[in-house]
Protein backbone atom coordinates (compact mmCIF):
# COMPACT_ATOMS: atom_id res chain seq x y z
CA UNK A 1 0.00 0.00 0.00
CA UNK A 2 1.55 3.50 -1.05
CA UNK A 3 1.01 6.17 1.97
CA UNK A 4 1.14 9.98 1.77
CA UNK A 5 4.22 9.89 3.32
CA UNK A 6 5.78 7.75 0.73
CA UNK A 7 5.48 10.47 -1.95
CA UNK A 8 8.42 13.28 -2.32
CA UNK A 9 8.00 16.27 -3.54
CA UNK A 10 10.07 18.06 -5.99
CA UNK A 11 9.61 21.92 -6.41
CA UNK A 12 11.03 23.33 -9.57
CA UNK A 13 11.68 27.24 -11.09
CA UNK A 14 12.84 28.25 -13.76
CA UNK A 15 15.93 26.28 -15.56
CA UNK A 16 15.08 23.72 -12.91
CA UNK A 17 12.00 22.83 -15.41
CA UNK A 18 13.61 22.25 -18.29
CA UNK A 19 15.01 19.33 -16.78
CA UNK A 20 12.15 17.77 -16.40
CA UNK A 21 10.18 18.84 -19.59
CA UNK A 22 10.41 15.04 -20.72
CA UNK A 23 8.97 13.63 -17.96
CA UNK A 24 6.14 16.39 -17.31
CA UNK A 25 5.41 16.11 -20.80
CA UNK A 26 4.41 12.52 -20.98
CA UNK A 27 2.97 12.43 -17.44
CA UNK A 28 0.51 15.07 -18.70
CA UNK A 29 0.43 13.19 -21.88
CA UNK A 30 -0.78 9.82 -20.43
CA UNK A 31 -3.40 11.75 -17.78
CA UNK A 32 -4.78 13.99 -20.01
CA UNK A 33 -6.13 11.20 -22.19
CA UNK A 34 -9.22 10.25 -20.24
CA UNK A 35 -12.20 11.96 -19.96
CA UNK A 36 -12.46 14.97 -19.62
CA UNK A 37 -9.96 16.16 -21.43
CA UNK A 38 -9.21 13.32 -24.04
CA UNK A 39 -6.02 15.00 -24.95
CA UNK A 40 -4.25 13.01 -28.18
CA UNK A 41 -0.98 13.92 -27.03
CA UNK A 42 0.85 16.24 -28.99
CA UNK A 43 4.96 16.98 -28.51
CA UNK A 44 5.13 19.68 -30.47
CA UNK A 45 2.31 21.75 -28.08
CA UNK A 46 3.82 20.04 -25.22
CA UNK A 47 7.20 21.88 -25.87
CA UNK A 48 5.12 25.37 -26.46
CA UNK A 49 3.52 24.71 -23.34
CA UNK A 50 6.71 24.27 -21.00
CA UNK A 51 8.27 27.35 -22.36
CA UNK A 52 5.59 29.23 -21.07
CA UNK A 53 6.95 28.41 -17.54
CA UNK A 54 10.52 28.37 -18.64
CA UNK A 55 10.06 31.98 -19.94
CA UNK A 56 8.34 33.35 -16.65
CA UNK A 57 10.07 34.70 -13.43
CA UNK A 58 7.63 33.48 -11.26
CA UNK A 59 6.45 30.22 -12.09
CA UNK A 60 6.15 27.04 -10.07
CA UNK A 61 6.62 23.20 -11.07
CA UNK A 62 5.68 20.96 -8.54
CA UNK A 63 6.73 16.98 -9.41
CA UNK A 64 5.17 13.88 -7.03
CA UNK A 65 8.07 10.78 -7.44
CA UNK A 66 7.76 8.21 -5.56
CA UNK A 67 10.75 5.64 -5.87
CA UNK A 68 12.57 7.87 -8.65
CA UNK A 69 9.72 7.94 -10.95
CA UNK A 70 7.75 11.12 -11.16
CA UNK A 71 3.64 10.04 -10.67
CA UNK A 72 2.42 13.29 -10.65
CA UNK A 73 2.66 17.26 -11.18
CA UNK A 74 1.14 20.69 -10.85
CA UNK A 75 2.11 23.58 -12.01
CA UNK A 76 1.29 27.31 -11.49
CA UNK A 77 2.49 31.11 -12.68
CA UNK A 78 1.04 34.98 -12.59
CA UNK A 79 -1.46 35.31 -15.60
CA UNK A 80 0.00 37.93 -17.12
CA UNK A 81 2.86 35.35 -18.60
CA UNK A 82 0.00 32.91 -19.77
CA UNK A 83 -1.26 32.56 -23.47
CA UNK A 84 -3.11 35.48 -24.48
CA UNK A 85 -5.81 33.29 -24.79
CA UNK A 86 -6.15 32.27 -21.18
CA UNK A 87 -6.06 36.14 -20.21
CA UNK A 88 -8.94 36.90 -22.73
CA UNK A 89 -12.34 36.19 -20.61
CA UNK A 90 -10.75 38.08 -17.67
CA UNK A 91 -9.64 40.93 -19.74
CA UNK A 92 -13.24 41.41 -21.29
CA UNK A 93 -14.84 40.98 -17.75
CA UNK A 94 -12.64 44.13 -16.29
CA UNK A 95 -10.45 41.66 -14.11
CA UNK A 96 -6.61 43.16 -13.52
CA UNK A 97 -4.47 40.35 -14.49
CA UNK A 98 -1.89 41.78 -12.88
CA UNK A 99 -3.15 40.79 -9.52
CA UNK A 100 -4.15 37.19 -10.50
CA UNK A 101 -2.15 34.08 -10.45
CA UNK A 102 -3.01 30.96 -12.53
CA UNK A 103 -2.59 27.32 -11.95
CA UNK A 104 -2.30 24.77 -15.17
CA UNK A 105 -3.05 21.12 -14.28
CA UNK A 106 -2.83 18.96 -11.26
CA UNK A 107 -2.16 15.40 -12.52
CA UNK A 108 -1.77 12.39 -10.65
CA UNK A 109 -0.94 8.83 -11.46
CA UNK A 110 -4.29 6.83 -10.90
CA UNK A 111 -3.07 4.49 -7.74
CA UNK A 112 -1.37 7.65 -5.71
CA UNK A 113 -5.63 9.59 -5.74
CA UNK A 114 -7.38 9.76 -2.45
CA UNK A 115 -3.57 10.09 -0.42
CA UNK A 116 -4.23 14.09 -0.14
CA UNK A 117 -1.54 14.72 -3.30
CA UNK A 118 -4.31 17.35 -4.64
CA UNK A 119 -4.99 19.13 -2.26
CA UNK A 120 -0.51 19.37 -1.49
CA UNK A 121 -0.64 20.75 -4.57
CA UNK A 122 -3.26 23.31 -4.08
CA UNK A 123 -0.90 24.41 -0.69
CA UNK A 124 2.03 24.59 -2.38
CA UNK A 125 0.58 26.41 -5.43
CA UNK A 126 -0.90 28.92 -2.65
CA UNK A 127 1.55 29.47 -0.72
CA UNK A 128 4.15 30.26 -3.83
CA UNK A 129 1.64 32.73 -5.30
CA UNK A 130 1.27 34.46 -1.73
CA UNK A 131 4.96 34.44 -1.09
CA UNK A 132 4.78 37.56 -4.29
CA UNK A 133 2.61 39.95 -1.47
CA UNK A 134 1.07 41.07 -4.72
CA UNK A 135 -1.53 38.69 -6.27
CA UNK A 136 -5.35 38.74 -4.58
CA UNK A 137 -6.71 36.60 -6.56
CA UNK A 138 -5.98 32.63 -7.19
CA UNK A 139 -7.63 30.81 -10.19
CA UNK A 140 -7.16 27.72 -12.65
CA UNK A 141 -10.32 26.90 -15.70
CA UNK A 142 -11.09 23.35 -16.17
CA UNK A 143 -12.90 21.69 -19.60
CA UNK A 144 -16.65 21.95 -19.85
CA UNK A 145 -17.78 18.62 -21.56
CA UNK A 146 -21.81 17.87 -22.55
CA UNK A 147 -23.55 15.88 -19.33
CA UNK A 148 -24.39 13.53 -22.25
CA UNK A 149 -20.51 12.84 -24.07
CA UNK A 150 -19.98 10.01 -25.60
CA UNK A 151 -16.53 9.31 -23.74
CA UNK A 152 -18.07 9.86 -20.09
CA UNK A 153 -17.34 6.85 -18.11
CA UNK A 154 -20.05 5.71 -16.21
CA UNK A 155 -17.57 5.95 -13.05
CA UNK A 156 -16.35 9.30 -13.83
CA UNK A 157 -16.92 11.56 -10.78
CA UNK A 158 -16.48 15.49 -11.33
CA UNK A 159 -13.74 17.07 -9.25
CA UNK A 160 -16.47 20.35 -8.47
CA UNK A 161 -16.24 19.07 -4.67
CA UNK A 162 -12.79 19.00 -4.15
CA UNK A 163 -12.57 22.53 -5.50
CA UNK A 164 -15.37 24.33 -3.29
CA UNK A 165 -13.76 22.64 -0.64
CA UNK A 166 -10.25 24.24 -1.28
CA UNK A 167 -12.31 27.90 -1.21
CA UNK A 168 -12.57 28.06 -4.90
CA UNK A 169 -15.81 29.33 -6.84
CA UNK A 170 -17.05 28.78 -10.47
CA UNK A 171 -17.78 32.06 -12.09
CA UNK A 172 -19.32 30.79 -15.24
CA UNK A 173 -19.23 34.46 -17.19
CA UNK A 174 -15.44 33.53 -17.50
CA UNK A 175 -14.75 30.46 -20.01
CA UNK A 176 -11.41 30.64 -22.16
CA UNK A 177 -11.41 28.76 -25.54
CA UNK A 178 -8.61 26.17 -25.47
CA UNK A 179 -7.40 24.54 -28.52
CA UNK A 180 -6.37 20.66 -28.80
CA UNK A 181 -7.09 17.35 -30.31
CA UNK A 182 -9.63 15.19 -28.77
CA UNK A 183 -8.21 11.31 -29.00
CA UNK A 184 -9.46 9.76 -32.65
CA UNK A 185 -9.84 13.55 -34.27
CA UNK A 186 -7.91 14.51 -37.46
CA UNK A 187 -7.95 18.55 -36.27
CA UNK A 188 -7.84 20.01 -33.45
CA UNK A 189 -11.01 21.81 -31.88
CA UNK A 190 -11.49 24.87 -29.62
CA UNK A 191 -12.70 23.33 -25.82
CA UNK A 192 -14.78 25.73 -22.94
CA UNK A 193 -12.59 25.85 -20.23
CA UNK A 194 -14.81 27.67 -17.10
CA UNK A 195 -12.60 29.61 -14.43
CA UNK A 196 -12.59 28.99 -10.94
CA UNK A 197 -11.43 31.85 -8.58
CA UNK A 198 -10.00 32.45 -5.09
CA UNK A 199 -9.92 35.79 -3.14
CA UNK A 200 -7.60 36.49 -0.91
CA UNK A 201 -8.49 39.43 1.21
CA UNK A 202 -5.54 39.57 4.14
CA UNK A 203 -2.76 37.19 2.84
CA UNK A 204 -0.82 39.17 0.79
C1 LIG B 1 -7.01 16.30 -9.37
C2 LIG B 1 -6.22 15.18 -8.74
C3 LIG B 1 -4.73 15.50 -8.87
C4 LIG B 1 -6.64 15.12 -7.23
O1 LIG B 1 -5.76 14.29 -6.63
P1 LIG B 1 -5.93 13.47 -5.27
O2 LIG B 1 -4.57 13.37 -4.69
O3 LIG B 1 -6.67 12.24 -5.50
O4 LIG B 1 -6.80 14.44 -4.34
P2 LIG B 1 -6.80 14.36 -2.75
O5 LIG B 1 -6.47 12.99 -2.29
O6 LIG B 1 -5.98 15.49 -2.21
O7 LIG B 1 -8.33 14.62 -2.46
C5 LIG B 1 -8.82 15.86 -2.08
C6 LIG B 1 -10.30 15.78 -1.80
O8 LIG B 1 -11.02 15.65 -3.01
C7 LIG B 1 -11.79 14.47 -3.02
N1 LIG B 1 -11.65 13.91 -4.35
C8 LIG B 1 -10.51 13.57 -4.99
N2 LIG B 1 -10.78 13.10 -6.21
C9 LIG B 1 -12.12 13.13 -6.35
C10 LIG B 1 -13.01 12.77 -7.39
N3 LIG B 1 -12.62 12.25 -8.54
N4 LIG B 1 -14.33 12.96 -7.19
C11 LIG B 1 -14.78 13.47 -6.04
N5 LIG B 1 -13.99 13.83 -5.01
C12 LIG B 1 -12.68 13.66 -5.17
C13 LIG B 1 -11.15 13.58 -1.98
O9 LIG B 1 -12.08 12.68 -1.44
C14 LIG B 1 -10.71 14.57 -0.96
O10 LIG B 1 -11.79 15.01 -0.17
P3 LIG B 1 -11.69 15.01 1.44
O11 LIG B 1 -10.70 16.07 1.77
O12 LIG B 1 -13.06 15.37 1.86
O13 LIG B 1 -11.23 13.65 1.81
C15 LIG B 1 -6.52 13.80 -9.41
O14 LIG B 1 -7.88 13.51 -9.21
C16 LIG B 1 -6.24 13.76 -10.91
O15 LIG B 1 -5.11 13.63 -11.33
N6 LIG B 1 -7.31 13.88 -11.74
C17 LIG B 1 -7.16 13.81 -13.21
C18 LIG B 1 -6.64 15.08 -13.82
C19 LIG B 1 -7.54 16.25 -13.57
O16 LIG B 1 -8.72 16.25 -13.94
N7 LIG B 1 -7.00 17.31 -12.96
C20 LIG B 1 -7.74 18.51 -12.65
C21 LIG B 1 -7.73 19.48 -13.74
S1 LIG B 1 -6.15 19.91 -14.34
Amino acid sequence: MINFSDIEFRLLKGSDISKYKSELASIRIEIFRDFPYLYEGDLEYEEKYVKVYERSKESLVVLAVHEGRVVGATTALPLRDETDYLKKPLVENNFSIDNIFYFGESILKNQYRGLGVGKKFFEFRERHAMSFKKYSTTCFCAVTRPENHPSKPSTYAPLDNFWINMGYKKDPRLIASFPWKDIGDAIETEKPMTYWLKEWKNEF
